[in-house]
């Protein structure tokens, strides 16, 4: 995947953290957050969550930060929102296409937290013929023959495959071959697409074998404890 700036990863994927934890603040209507307060709430030190924010500093002179005599260093919610919205790129609209109108197809497309943050279905493909005409959610289900035709004529921006492992590559094609920008994937294997598209995959097991790792570890510690 083709990278266009030199900001690491780690602190790409930590973004939407923050955002996440501003977005209950700002729903709690907290006005000002301390950065020892933020730091504890995400789990990172406030160092590095200053770090972090310095990394996108050309916003004022002052950073993202205030410097309150009583208060400390911290931050404006809203404002620390708006602007780590602004570089996830949530200030903007996308364009989606769901592929595989199964189980977890149809559990995203009936997921609005994701329309309302911008990322908007614009229809749903399948192969089957029961669920082609459909709607869900008020999406039309297409027949994916008409996959790439769509994405090139509507200009769709990302598109998420949730279909077997064995169609997620062919389906990838296609969303290349129609102009998609993005990829999500969750089917169980990686798909080979043309460098300048941004491939996500998603692989809930990996969190849900996590918890799985600390039981058992947590498990085995307590036990050599008793002897
Ligand atoms: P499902 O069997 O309920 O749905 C799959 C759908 O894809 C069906 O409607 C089927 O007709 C359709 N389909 C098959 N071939 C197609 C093609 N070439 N083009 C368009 N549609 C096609 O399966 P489910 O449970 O929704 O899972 C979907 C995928 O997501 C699977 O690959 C599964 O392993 C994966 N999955 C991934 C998770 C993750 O954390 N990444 C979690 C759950 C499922």
């Amino acid at each position: 995947m083709e990278r266009f700036s030199s900001i690491s990863m780690a602190v790409v994927r930590r973004l939407p953290k923050y955002h996440r934890y501003l977005s209950e603040l700002k729903k709690n209507d907290v006005k000002r957050v301390s950065s020892q307060e933020l730091s504890r709430i995400t789990g990172f030190t406030a160092s590095q969550i200053r770090q972090d924010l310095n990394c996108f500093g050309g916003f004022g002179q002052q950073g993202y930060g205030y410097n309150v005599e009583q208060l400390g260093y911290g931050y404006n919610v809203d404002d620390l929102h708006q602007q780590i919205s602004k570089i996830l790129g949530l200030d903007k609209v996308y364009k989606t296409v769901i592929v595989g109108a199964g189980n977890l197809g149809q559990a995203i497309v009936n997921y609005t937290f994701f329309e309302k943050s911008g990322f908007v279905p614009q229809a749903i493909f399948d192969v089957n013929p029961r669920l082609i005409g459909l709607k869900i959610n008020d999406i039309k289900v297409h027949d994916v023959e008409n996959l790439e035709s769509f994405v090139k004529d509507n200009g769709i921006d990302i598109g998420i495959i949730c279909t077997p492992k064995s169609q997620c590559q062919k389906v990838a094609e296609a969303l290349a071959k129609g102009g998609v920008q993005g990829i999500w994937n969750f089917a169980p294997s990686d798909v080979s697409v043309p460098d300048d598209i941004i491939v996500e995959n998603v692989h809930l097991s990996e969190s849900l074998f996590t918890i799985s790792y600390l039981l058992k570890e947590r498990e085995e510690v307590l036990k050599t404890k008793k002897y």
